[in-house]
């Protein structure tokens, strides 16, 4: 079967060469378009356009034409139409060529090439901005547009290397068939134009179309070469983060929820990321989702700092890259709930039985003290011997119980001290 394919292949382009062989020449012989020209029509855009040879016969045969983009880079496509928009840089020139087809069975017949081009705007080498970038964001707009959002547009770029001091750069952008100039720009120190900022712009936030930037330039010095550079929306676009992320913790249930971000793309169209960061021992959790809400079962009390990210998914548009991550959110606590209290309960044991150890200690000197009362201490004890001697001069017989009681207690002392 696998060497049959080929086989078929040739057999059937020989049948068509003969078909073509067989027709009178003068019938198909292909002429080439006239009047070819390329002109531009917007911000890196251009029109082509030719119109059928006035000498082609018979003319009411199905002509088509076959484009070829020889520069800036090369492209190559059919029609049947007489012109043909392309979209495309323009600073290093651009040209083309068109021929006559006529597709006749499987076999094709084509006519010479008829080619136009534009020539590379002037400009000294080295003059134009290099490392152009820009970037996207939406914004919900508050009020009197028609729009519910807003598409910002950022772009930074460097002075070339060779332009004179003097230089100054414009920058413009096109998006479908409106084109802007820039009205805020940021300067360098030598007052050149080196960032631009479009607080709202005609990009349309779920938008497919190329956006075009144009950077030209002048100076008394020399001619600035101009720059043009095509962005796809889908890689400059910043989404926004998620809105409104919750996290609360129930049982060992940490639960978070999160708003879709500020966007034209409606619910369905964001991918998530969640992280989950668990603060006492330090370690990420990510988790891919594609709802709005994600549990994680969290076994061990801690604080957790939880963020949520999001993508536009590729079932609404090419891949881009993600969002900021939203802002931290704090949940659990720190203190280590269980153990601390499994602690506290062996402290207050532990207290308990000494108390009552002591207690019990001390009720035994007590009644030992009161069966075996001591000998009189040696009246070494300062107070003991005031108290003496004031119960003696008052004359009384408590004098002896006082004395007693203040043995006991020293003997208590020193009993205390033979234990521990
Ligand atoms: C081609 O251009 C010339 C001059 O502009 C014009 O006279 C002629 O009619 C055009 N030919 C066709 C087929 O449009
Ligand atoms: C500018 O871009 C070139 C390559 O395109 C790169 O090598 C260079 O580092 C960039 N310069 C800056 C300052 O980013
Ligand atoms: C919308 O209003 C809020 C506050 O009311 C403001 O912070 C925000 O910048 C406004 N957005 C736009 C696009 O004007
Ligand atoms: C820069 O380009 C814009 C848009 O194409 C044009 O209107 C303007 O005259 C150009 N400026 C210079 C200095 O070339």
């Amino acid at each position: 079967m696998i060497t049959m394919v080929p086989v078929l292949l040739i057999l059937s382009g020989a049948v068509a060469i003969l078909q073509a062989e067989l027709l009178p020449a003068e019938k198909f012989l292909l002429l080439p378009p006239v009047n070819f020209t390329i002109k531009v029509t917007g911000l890196a855009q251009v029109l082509l356009h030719w119109e059928p040879n006035p000498d082609q016969k018979p003319r009411n045969v199905n002509l088509e034409y076959h484009v070829k983009i020889n520069a800036p880079q090369d492209d190559d496509y059919e029609t049947r139409n007489t012109e043909s928009k392309c979209v495309t840089i323009l600073h290093r020139g651009f040209s083309a060529s068109v021929q006559t087809i006529l597709w006749h069975g499987p076999s094709l017949l084509a006519s010479s090439w008829v080619s136009a081009e534009l020539k590379a705007p002037p400009g000294s080498p080295g003059t134009s901005v290099v490392n152009l970038t820009c970037t996207t964001n939406t914004a919900a707009d508050n009020g009197s547009s028609l729009w519910p959002y807003q598409v910002s547009l950022r772009c930074t770029w460097l002075v070339g290397q060779d332009a004179p001091e003097d230089t100054q750069y414009f920058l413009y952008y096109r998006y479908g068939s409106q084109t802007e100039e820039c009205q805020e720009y940021s300067k360098d120190a030598l007052k050149r134009n080196i960032a631009c900022w479009f607080p709202r712009t005609f990009i349309q936030g779920k938008g497919r179309d190329w956006l075009a930037v144009h950077v030209n330039g002048s100076s008394k010095h020399a001619a600035i070469e101009p720059f043009d550079q095509l962005f796809a929306l889908h890689a400059i676009d910043q989404v926004n983060p998620p809105l409104n992320v919750t996290a609360e913790i129930e049982g060992t249930h940490l639960s978070i929820q999160w708003e879709k971000p500020v966007s034209a793309f409606p619910t369905h169209c964001f991918d998530y990321e969640v992280k989950i960061y668990n603060i006492r021992k330090g370690y990420f959790q990510t988790e891919k989702v594609t709802t709005r809400a994600f549990v994680s079962i969290v076994d061990d009390a801690s604080k957790y700092c939880v963020q949520v990210r999001a993508a536009v998914s590729a079932t609404c548009r090419a891949a881009g890259s993600w969002s900021r991550w939203s802002r931290p959110r704090y949940v659990g606590t720190d203190e280590q709930k269980p153990l601390a209290r499994w602690f506290l309960v062996v402290l207050m044991a532990a207290a308990c039985f000494l108390l009552l150890t002591s207690s019990l200690l001390c009720r035994g000197c007590r009644l030992w003290s009161r069966l075996f009362p001591p000998v009189p201490a040696p009246k070494s004890n300062i107070q003991d011997f005031l108290v003496t001697t004031n119960h003696e001069k008052a004359g009384s017989t408590e004098t002896e119980t006082e004395v007693v009681s203040y043995v006991e207690e020293a003997a208590f002392e020193t009993l205390e001290d033979s234990v521990f």
